[in-house]
């Protein structure tokens, strides 16, 4: 089979915002305890926290990473994660049922992300409190000093403030499984009055609103909208979450679900801009796709765990070679609409439905899901470029013309380099694929990287990477500015030229 691909210089759809490769830490699990800190881990360092998984997020590049929840934010107590440890509350977490004890808070994650060259998106508790917290734990993270809270950081041993610019107001408030759930109005209305306290105590910072947990809500769009209408004039963001999984084995389909992905945002930006409208307003309201992955292997075995242990095994989604391709596409729908969608946390980071695995007291590997993540994140850096593609498509069950060639060009014009993502959903045949990339000219293929996999569920696990990429593929430059590429059967693909 054959598809083309036209690249243009001029076919700019946005600068890339970086922030759009962040990730999200939850005390969930042993994302933290077990995953980032682990005092008694022969890898800790002098902090407790585990230089084995430090060295694999560094290897993603992550440059923003969501904390502290997620579910569980809308139960929490900040002042409980701050201060000496010994004095710390053991408190009940309600959103996963498990025992916290707080030896790691928000200091402590400040200190980690400096290590690992991230910055933090803060969430504030909108479920059981509200805007008086939310403005204390502010004043505490960011006045300089000679205030209560502010005095208090310096008193715990954090004399410069940490400086957080992105904070979201709550999560997740449409979902009645979330403590402190809200109806579009109630929560629109406390995340406005919030969001201006907050600004009064920081100007500075950027403000993400809770949007809809999935399109399937019954409240989405509405809930967007409503929101929307009450803080338009004090938020910079609003929020997209969304999971997908291949529960049902029909993996045709499974793969074009980014094209629901896709809808998503289309949607979400039009409600964004339908307020816009009704506001009469000059701002535009972009968009933080602060929780995306595949999550669905672990959930039967997540109804198992036993209520009140403290870090149990939670989440701990093991991904298939299927699922790296899902991921890569999802990446790539994000990239294609680079211009509205500015920030996005894969979720999450460490052990919890993520990239990072660990065993508790031994090693740390690499799932699946983590090369297209890293791919994305070290050469999707510059300017979203839209592809102008051709290929052959297919019907799937909830999907109609789904093209088999799946992809997005970012050119960074500083390094003088191009790279081209593309992912063959076909899964029997390889396509013969031609890049028109004439305006480049004079530029070379560095590398054709191509993680590929016989076995659309093979897995990896420790000291057993049975899915990692190559660079063996098969792309050449014609004389005349054309990539003539092999691209075979169910693979992640990554084109790079200089
Ligand atoms: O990332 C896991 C959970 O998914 C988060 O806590 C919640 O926000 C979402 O439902």
């Amino acid at each position: 089979q054959k598809a083309s691909i036209i690249i243009d210089k001029s076919f700019t759809i946005s600068e890339v915002d970086e922030r759009l490769y962040g990730s999200f830490i939850e005390h969930l699990g042993r994302a933290v305890y077990g995953g980032i800190y682990e005092p008694e881990h022969p890898e800790a360092d002098e902090e407790g926290f585990r230089k084995d998984v430090m060295a694999l997020v560094k290897r993603l590049n992550v440059p923003i990473i969501r904390y502290p929840g997620g579910n569980m934010v809308s139960a929490y107590n900040w002042e409980d994660g701050v201060g000496p440890r010994e004095e710390r509350p053991r408190r009940l977490e309600l959103a996963w049922r498990t025992i916290e004890t707080n030896e790691m808070g928000t200091n402590e994650f400040v200190a980690w992300s400096k290590k690992v060259n991230a910055d933090v998106m803060m969430a504030v508790n909108l479920g059981t409190r509200g805007i008086d917290a939310a403005r204390n734990f502010l004043e505490y993270c960011n006045h300089p000093g000679g205030t209560y809270w502010s005095d208090l950081r310096k008193e715990h041993g954090y004399k410069n403030p940490h400086n957080i610019k992105v904070w979201c107001l709550g999560n997740e408030m449409d979902g009645s499984w979330q403590v402190g759930h809200k109806t579009a109005h109630e929560y629109g209305r406390l995340a406005l009055e919030t969001g201006k306290a907050m600004r009064l105590v920081d100007p500075d910072i950027e403000l993400v609103a809770c949007g809809s947990s999935n399109t399937n809500m019954p409240t989405f769009p509405e809930y967007e909208a409503t929101t929307l209408e009450h803080t338009y004039d004090v938020v910079d963001y609003i929020s997209l979450h969304q999971y997908y999984g291949n529960r049902s084995n029909d993996t045709e389909n499974y793969l074009a679900k980014t094209m629901d992905m896709d809808h998503f945002i289309k949607t979400v930006i039009a409600t964004c801009d339908y307020i816009k409208a009704k506001k009469r307003s000059k701002k535009t309201i972009n968009l933080s796709f602060d929780e995306w992955n595949v999550w669905y292997h672990s959930n039967e075995q997540d109804r198992q765990i036993e209520p009140w242990s403290i870090a149990p095994p939670q989440l701990e989604d093991v991904y298939n070679f299927e699922d790296a391709l899902l991921v890569g596409s999802m990446l790539m729908t994000m990239l294609r609409h680079a211009d509205r969608v500015k920030m996005a946390c894969m979720a999450q980071l460490v052990n919890v439905i993520a990239p990072i695995m660990t065993e508790n007291g031994g090693g740390a590997w690499e799932q699946t899901i983590f090369y297209p993540y890293m791919h994305v994140s070290l050469y999707g850096r510059g300017v979203s470029l839209q592809p102008v593609v051709s290929s052959p498509k297919y019907d799937s069950k909830d999907f109609t013309d789904v093209p088999y060639i799946d992809s997005a060009v970012v050119y960074n014009e500083e390094a003088e380099e191009l790279t081209v993502f593309v992912l063959n959903r076909h899964l029997t045949d390889k396509m013969t694929l031609t890049i028109d990339v004439r305006s480049f000219e004079g530029y070379q293929i560095v590398e054709h990287i191509v993680l590929e996999h016989d076995d659309l569920k093979a897995v990896n696990t420790l000291g057993n990477q049975r899915v990692k990429p190559h660079s063996n593929g098969d792309a050449s430059l014609t004389y005349d500015g054309q990539i003539e590429a092999l691209v075979n059967k169910a693979s992640w693909n990554v084109i790079r030229l200089k």
